[in-house]
């Protein structure tokens, strides 16, 4: 699959080392920073993966900040980019057959590599459901962002 992966500084150990197991697995990973442990600020890389996303260069999204939450909060914002946090497996591909997610978002403090991995797989293995009521809810979270006034 092809993924865009991003990470502020409080991500980005964990990025350098799912970028290199991911690729490892077959996918075709786009690292979009960040690429050094300096301070940055997570919405400038909420906004690279979500730009990714929207203009069809990834198919998926994996972000990592400090806890996750910044994050979510950032790409949350983004038209189209259906964000969530996720420390566990069951949410990881649930998110996905139920909801559309389609940015994984971790905590760079607060998991390590090999939990990371086993919820990223969960996520990138997983397939929207397609199929009533999921999809209609998905309709309704849609509408919302439509009557967004920009
Ligand atoms: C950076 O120190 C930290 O605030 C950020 O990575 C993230 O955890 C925000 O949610």
């Amino acid at each position: 699959m092809r993924i865009a992966i991003a990470a502020d500084h409080g991500g980005f150990a964990l990025k350098a080392q799912m970028v290199e197991q991911l690729r490892a697995e077959g996918h075709v990973v786009l690292d979009l920073g960040t690429h050094s442990a300096e301070r940055s600020d997570y919405p400038d890389f909420a906004r690279a993966v979500g730009l990714a996303l929207q203009e069809g260069r990834a198919e998926r999204g994996i972000l990592i900040c400090g806890s996750g939450v910044g994050a979510t909060v950032a790409a949350n914002k983004m038209r189209g980019i259906r964000a969530c946090v996720c420390h566990d497996t069951y949410s990881a591909h649930q998110g996905v057959e139920h909801d559309d997610m389609n940015v994984l978002v971790l905590g760079g403090r607060v998991i390590g590599i090999a939990l990371a991995m086993e919820i990223a797989r969960a996520f990138l293995g997983a397939r929207f459901s397609n199929a009533e009521p999921y999809l209609s809810r998905l309709r309704k979270v849609q509408q919302m962002e439509d009557d967004l006034k920009h």
